[in-house]
C-alpha cells in the first residue's frame, strides 16, 4: 500500500469525471480511514481557480446528511490543494512538482499516485510530463488512466507504444469502473465458491448468457463525445465484454491478480471476431409521445449520424465448456429502464412428465438494487400438482441491510493504493477485446449504407429485437 505522506494528484481536476467520481470516492474512502495517513491530494487543470472556487466544485457532488458528514468534509477539504498549468509544458508541471514537494517535506521517500481524469487527446503528453517532471528521485509512483482507451486495436496500441517506454505495466492501471462495481467482484465468488453453480456452469446445462445495459436517458448534451464512439465503444467492448469474461473464464490458479488476468486473456481469445449476421443496431427517435427528443435533435450530434445508440450482439466463445452457447450483448441509451444484468438460462428440462414447465435462470442484477436470484418450478402448495415459477432471492437490500455497498470507484480506488492490479484492465487484456471488436467497427463506419433501425426514446428497442433474440434460442415469455 501506499505508505503515509503520500501525494494523490487528481489531472483534470475542473472536470467533470473528476467532479463527479473521483473526489466524491476520494471523500468516501477519507470517511472510512482507508486513505494513507497524512496524505495530500492535489488537483490540477488547466482553469485559472482560487482555492475556494476548487473546494466549492470538488465537493459539489459531496452530501453531508449529518453534522458528522460535514465536519470529516471540511477535513477532507483541508487536504487537498489546487495548480493550474497546460497539459502540454514543463512549466506547469514543473511548479505541481514543487508544489508536491512543499506538502511532502523532508521525506526520504516520495510516493505519489497520478489519477488522469483527462480527455484522451491529452493522456500521451501529461502522462509523458508525468515521468519526466514529477516522478519521485526515490520511492514510486503509479497511474490511474481512464477509457477511452483508443478507438479501435490500432490507436489502442499506439497509446500503449507511447506510454509503456515511459510507465511500466506495473505502475499503470487502467480503469473500467464495471470491475469495482460489488456485483461484479461477486461473480467469481458465485461460480466458483459455490459446488452449485459451478456444476451447471457450461453448454451442457446453459442455453444462454445475456448480459443486459439499459439506460433511461438519452446523450443530453453530451452527444459531441458520444458521436464518436457509439453505444459499441462506449460501454460494450470495454463494461459489458468485462462482465462476460468474468461468467465465462475458466477457474483461476489462485486470486492474484495475474492469475485471474490470465484467464480473462483466455477466454478472450477463445472468442472470434463478431459476426455482422450476429448484430442489431438501433437508433433512438423522439419519444411516443413527443416529449422526449431523438438523438439527432441533440444540437451536439452532427447532422444525419448514423452512430448506434443501440446495440444487441451476440458473441461466441470457442472452447469446451461453451462452444455453441450464444452470449448475447445488449446496451441502449434511452430505453424503458435503468437496469444492468445478467441472465443465465438454463436449458429446458428433458420433456416427458412435465408440459411446458419454464425454464432456470439465474439472475446477477448489477443494478440498481443488488440481487442475485434464481427463477425456479415448485409445486403450488395445496391439494394441487400444479407447478409455479418462483424465486430464490438474494436481494441485497433485504439481506445485507446494515452493510453499505461501496461506490465502484471508492473500491478501484483503494486497490490502486493498495497496488492490487485485479481489477483493472492489462495490456494483453485490451488488446485481446478490441481483437474482437474492431473488424466489426471498422465494416460498420465504412458501410455507410447500413443505418441504425430507430426506435422510440423510452421503450425497449427496434421493435425487431425480440424475433431476433428468439433466433439464439432466448425464450423471453420465462421473464415473468
Ligand atoms: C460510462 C459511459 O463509461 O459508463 C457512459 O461512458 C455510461 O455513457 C456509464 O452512462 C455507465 O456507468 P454506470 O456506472 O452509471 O452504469
Amino acid at each position: 500500500p501506499l505508505p503515509p505522506n503520500s501525494i494523490i494528484v487528481v489531472l483534470g481536476a475542473s472536470g467533470d469525471l473528476a467532479k463527479k467520481k473521483t473526489y466524491p470516492a476520494l471523500f468516501g474512502l477519507y470517511r472510512y480511514g482507508l486513505l494513507p495517513k497524512n496524505v495530500k491530494i492535489v488537483g490540477y487543470a488547466r482553469t485559472k481557480m482560487d482555492d475556494a472556487d476548487y473546494k466549492k466544485r470538488i465537493s459539489s457532488y459531496m452530501k453531508t446528511p449529518t453534522e458528522t458528514i460535514e465536519t470529516q468534509l471540511k477535513e477532507f477539504l483541508a487536504m487537498t490543494s489546487y495548480v493550474s498549468g497546460q497539459y502540454d509544458q514543463d512549466e506547469g508541471f514543473i511548479s505541481l512538482t514543487k508544489h508536491i514537494e512543499e506538502l511532502e517535506g523532508d521525506v526520504e521517500e516520495r510516493y505519489r499516485l497520478f489519477y488522469m481524469a483527462l480527455p484522451p487527446n491529452v493522456f500521451i503528453p501529461v502522462a509523458q510530463h508525468l515521468k519526466k517532471n514529477c516522478y519521485p528521485k526515490s520511492g514510486g509512483a503509479r497511474i490511474i488512466i481512464e477509457k477511452p482507451f483508443g478507438h479501435d486495436l490500432a490507436s489502442s496500441r499506439e497509446l500503449q507504444t507511447a506510454l509503456q517506454p515511459i510507465w511500466t505495466e506495473d505502475e499503470i492501471f487502467r480503469i473500467d469502473h464495471y470491475l469495482g462495481k460489488e456485483m461484479v467482484k461477486n461473480i467469481l465468488i458465485l461460480r466458483f465458491g459455490n459446488e452449485f453453480f459451478g456444476a451447471a456452469w457450461n453448454k451442457n446445462h446453459v442455453s444462454s448468457v445475456q448480459i443486459t445495459f439499459k439506460e433511461p436517458f438519452g446523450t443530453e448534451g453530451r452527444g459531441g463525445y458520444f458521436d464518436q464512439f457509439g453505444i459499441i465503444r462506449d460501454v460494450m467492448q470495454n463494461h459489458l465484454l468485462q462482465v462476460l469474461t468474468m461468467i465465462a473464464m475458466e477457474r483461476p490458479v489462485s486470486f492474484s491478480a495475474e492469475d485471474i488476468r490470465d484467464e480473462k486473456v483466455r477466454v478472450l481469445r477463445a472468442m472470434p471476431i463478431i459476426d455482422p449476421k450476429n448484430v442489431v443496431i438501433g437508433q433512438y427517435d423522439k419519444s411516443l409521445d413527443g416529449t422526449k427528443p431523438s438523438y439527432q435533435d441533440d444540437a451536439t450530434v452532427p447532422k444525419g449520424s448514423r452512430c448506434p445508440t443501440f446495440a444487441a450482439i451476440v458473441m461466441y466463445i470457442k472452447n469446451d465448456r461453451w462452444d455453441g452457447v450464444p452470449f448475447i450483448l445488449k446496451a441502449g441509451k434511452a430505453l424503458d429502464a435503468a437496469k444492468v444484468e445478467v441472465r443465465v438460462q438454463f436449458k429446458d428440462v428433458t420433456s416427458g412428465i412435465f408440459k411446458d414447465i419454464p425454464r432456470n435462470e439465474l439472475v446477477l442484477r448489477i443494478q440498481p438494487d443488488e440481487a442475485v436470484y434464481v427463477k425456479m418450478n415448485t409445486k403450488l402448495p395445496g391439494l394441487t400438482m400444479k407447478t409455479s415459477v418462483t424465486e430464490l432471492d438474494l436481494t441485497y437490500k433485504r439481506r445485507f441491510s446494515d452493510l453499505k455497498i461501496p461506490e465502484a470507484y471508492e473500491a478501484l480506488i483503494l486497490d490502486a493504493i493498495n497496488g492490487d492490479h485485479s481489477n483493472f484492465v492489462r495490456d494483453d487484456e485490451l488488446d485481446a477485446s478490441w481483437k474482437i471488436f474492431t473488424p466489426f467497427l471498422h465494416y460498420l463506419d465504412e458501410n455507410t449504407d447500413i443505418v441504425p433501425a430507430k426506435y422510440p426514446y423510452g421503450s425497449r428497442g427496434p421493435a425487431f429485437l425480440d424475433d431476433f433474440l428468439a433466433s439464439y434460442g432466448y425464450a423471453r415469455e420465462q421473464h415473468g
